[in-house]
C-alpha cells in the first residue's frame, strides 16, 4: 500500500475514500497535499476494481480552508511563475482522472478548498458547509479554478459577488445556486456520499466515463459539437459487452453484472 503524509486513503469495496488530513490547519492545501492527491488519484485510476472516489475533510469543521497561506506568504513571485504554481491540480488531478469522483464537503470549503470541491464531478454538502472565494482579502485572486468553475456553476452575478466580497455562501444557498447536488445532515454525510458512490460504482464503468466526458464537454464546446460528440460516445458505447449485458438484463428482468468491457 502507498503511504501518504497529508491524506488518508482507504477502499470500501469499489469506492476509494480519500480524507484530507491536516485538521490543525483546517486541511489547508499545501504542495504535499497536492502531490499526495495526485498519487492517490493515480492509484484509484489504475485499479480496475475501484470505480468511484470520494474526497472529504477530516474533522467536523473544514473540508479545506484554502491553499496553505503559510506556504505562500514568503514565496517569491518568480517561483510561483516558474513552477506554474497550481497547474498540477488541473493537469494531474482533474484531467488525469477519467473515473467519477465526488466531493463530500463537511464544513469550510474556502479558496482552494472550494476550488478542489468544484474539481469533483459533483458536490454533496453537509448542512454546516460554507463555500467562499476569499482570496481578494489576501490581495490575490482565485488560482485553482474558482473564477472559472464558480462562474460556470452559479453564473456571473453570484460568482462576481463572491469573488469581490469574499463572502461565504451556506449549503442551502449553494444548493439553490446549483453549486452542490445535495445537502444532507453532517452526521449522514459520509453514509449518503458512500451510498451515492456505490450506486455509481455499480454502473457499467465505460458508460460512466462516457457520461462524465459528455457533461464536461458541455462546458467546452458549441451545442452542435457537443451533440455530435454525444452521439459518437453513445454509438461507441453500443459496442461494449456491458451494453449487451445491460440491455439483456433489462429484457430478462434481472440485475446486470458489469465488467468495464
Ligand atoms: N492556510 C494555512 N493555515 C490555515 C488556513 C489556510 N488557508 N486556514 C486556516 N488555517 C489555520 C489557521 O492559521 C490556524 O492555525 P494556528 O492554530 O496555527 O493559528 C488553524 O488553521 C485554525 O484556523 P483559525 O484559528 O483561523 O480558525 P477559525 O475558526 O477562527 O476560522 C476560518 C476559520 C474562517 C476558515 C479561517 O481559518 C480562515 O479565514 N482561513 C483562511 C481562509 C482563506 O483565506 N482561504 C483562501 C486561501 S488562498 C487560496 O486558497 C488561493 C487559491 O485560490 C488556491
Amino acid at each position: 500500500a502507498m503511504s501518504y503524509e497529508t491524506i488518508l486513503v482507504e477502499t470500501r469495496g469499489p469506492v476509494t475514500l480519500i480524507t484530507l488530513n491536516r485538521p490543525k490547519s483546517l486541511n489547508a492545501l499545501n504542495s504535499s497535499v497536492c502531490e499526495d492527491l495526485i498519487k492517490a488519484f493515480a492509484a484509484f485510476e489504475a485499479d480496475p476494481d475501484q470505480r468511484c472516489a470520494i474526497v472529504t475533510g477530516s474533522g467536523e469543521k473544514a473540508f479545506a480552508a484554502g491553499a496553505d497561506i503559510k506556504e505562500m506568504a514568503d514565496k517569491p513571485a518568480a517561483a510561483f511563475f516558474s513552477e506554474d504554481f497550481f497547474s498540477r491540480w488541473t493537469s494531474h488531478v482533474v484531467k488525469a482522472t477519467r473515473k467519477p469522483w465526488i466531493a463530500a464537503v463537511n464544513g469550510f470549503a474556502l479558496g482552494g478548498g472550494c476550488e478542489l470541491a468544484m474539481m469533483a464531478d459533483f458536490i454533496i454538502a453537509s448542512e454546516n458547509a460554507k463555500f467562499g472565494q476569499p482570496e481578494v482579502k489576501l490581495g490575490i485572486a482565485p488560482g485553482m479554478g474558482g473564477s472559472q468553475r464558480l462562474t460556470r456553476a452559479i453564473g456571473k452575478a453570484k460568482a462576481m459577488e463572491m469573488c469581490l466580497t469574499g463572502r461565504m455562501m451556506d449549503a442551502h444557498e449553494a444548493e439553490r445556486s446549483g453549486l452542490v447536488a445535495r445537502v444532507v445532515p453532517l452526521a449522514d454525510l459520509l453514509d449518503e456520499t458512500l451510498k451515492t458512490a456505490e450506486a455509481i460504482a455499480a454502473m457499467p464503468p465505460l458508460a460512466a466515463i462516457g457520461c462524465k466526458e459528455l457533461v464536461n464537454a458541455a462546458f467546452e464546446t458549441t451545442l452542435d459539437q457537443g451533440l455530435l460528440f454525444e452521439r459518437r460516445v453513445f454509438q461507441v458505447l453500443t459496442a461494449t459487452e456491458d451494453k449487451a449485458e445491460g440491455m439483456g438484463a433489462f429484457i430478462e428482468k434481472r440485475a446486470g453484472v458489469f465488467k468495464g468491457k
